[in-house]
């Protein structure tokens, strides 16, 4: 079954944004999609509707008990000038555990792929065409019930927005850089059995404070530590983390504290494919200082949507820095961001059968 949006275009089409500085997040496209939940009647009403602010009651359940997820992907444009998603399946299953985590209630993961692909179809001309640059895609999803009681709602809006977006590494004119990240040793971001593994506002709210720091030190991101112990590398602000010591690729397992990428399961499975060691296993701050020290600590880099790939150049840790590969770019994190921003562009071929394209 396929699933049909009807759409109400923009009498007042907005300008096109300059592509040399695109920001992230700054210039929304001209439409967005709206579909509602009620309890009995599931999702319903899927509409394409021009954008514009949405009106809710001031008692709505989100603006006080944070009852909400989102998701983010990209849409690229290739050089034969079709529109590529990337695994967007990936973010449909992630959709359904966030929601399942919040009691939000599940969504079928067609009606999720439809509604992605009818709204970057009718916002298709917004796509950028600059190296690094791309439409990126918003889901997310609200309680509106008017109630103070702390329980799950029975009314949600699911919206689709979506922006232009700039290169993640505008100084270096798309190309990769390594980067300062701020280990975090005081702040936890996520613990076993809360909301880590899962897509929601209030993850990145209560990490703002140390991604503060982390700006006051220099430093373009966090790389949290676990919460118990404060002692293992979990991830990287809205990245997950990578680190290659004595040719051994390590990330952290996925247990329950952090967000499964689609990026990172992208990384895992490429390497492995490429003959690499992949271990997802816990490895803790003071064996990356050794590992720097000895000379057996080659390269780490953070994976996501935003970066695609992003190495790590330095780690502020303690006050002092962990230097990594000189603070350079190393060839594993090339290869890595050459072959899936390749893909995802349409320039390399989609040997994995991940692309989507419409
Ligand atoms: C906390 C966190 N970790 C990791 C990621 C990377 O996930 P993905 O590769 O699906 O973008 C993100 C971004 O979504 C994130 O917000």
């Amino acid at each position: 079954m396929s699933y049909e949006f009807p759409v109400t275009r923009t009498q007042h089409p907005k300008p096109k944004p300059d592509q040399s500085n695109l920001g992230f997040g700054k210039y929304f496209t001209d439409h967005m999609l709206i579909m509602d939940y009620d309890a009995g009647q599931g999702w319903h009403d899927g509409r394409i509707v021009p954008y514009g602010p949405i009106s809710l009651d001031p008692a709505s359940c989100v603006l006080h008990y944070a009852q909400m997820m989102f998701e983010g992907m990209k849409a690229y444009l290739t050089p034969q000038g079709k529109i590529n998603l990337f695994r967007p399946d990936m973010n449909a299953k992630r959709l359904n555990r966030t929601n399942e985590r919040m009691c939000i209630p599940p969504m079928d993961e067609e009606l999720f792929l439809d509604a992605v692909k009818a709204i970057v179809k009718v916002d298709a001309d917004w796509i950028p065409t600059q190296p690094g640059t791309a439409l990126y895609i918003r889901p997310y999803i609200i309680s509106d019930e008017v109630s103070f009681s702390v329980e799950p709602a029975e009314h949600y809006h699911f919206i689709i927005i979506l922006c232009a977006v700039g290169a993640y590494y505008d100084i270096n004119r798309g190309g990769l850089t390594g980067s300062h990240i701020y280990v975090e040793d005081e702040y936890i971001r996520a613990a076993v059995g809360g909301t880590g593994f899962a897509k929601v506002g209030g993850n990145y709210a209560g990490g703002m404070r140390a991604t503060k720091k982390a700006l006051e030190n220099g430093c373009k991101e966090v790389l949290w530590l676990d919460a118990h112990e404060h002692k293992y590398v979990e991830e990287v602000g809205t990245s997950n983390a990578f680190f290659m010591i004595n040719d051994e690729v390590i990330t952290a397992p996925l247990g329950g504290s952090i967000l499964p990428g689609v990026t990172r399961d992208s990384t895992i499975t490429i390497l492995r494919k490429w003959g690499y060691q992949v271990s997802e296993r816990r490895l803790s701050i003071e064996d990356i200082e050794k590992a720097s020290k000895d000379g057996t600590l080659q390269e780490a880099w953070a994976t996501g949507t935003a970066c695609v790939i992003s190495p790590i150049g330095y780690l502020r840790y303690k006050g002092e820095d962990i230097v990594i590969n000189g603070g350079d770019v190393g060839p594993v994190s090339q290869k890595l961001y050459d072959y899936i921003y390749g893909m995802q562009t349409g320039v390399v071929e989609d040997d994995m059968g991940w692309i989507v394209q419409l």
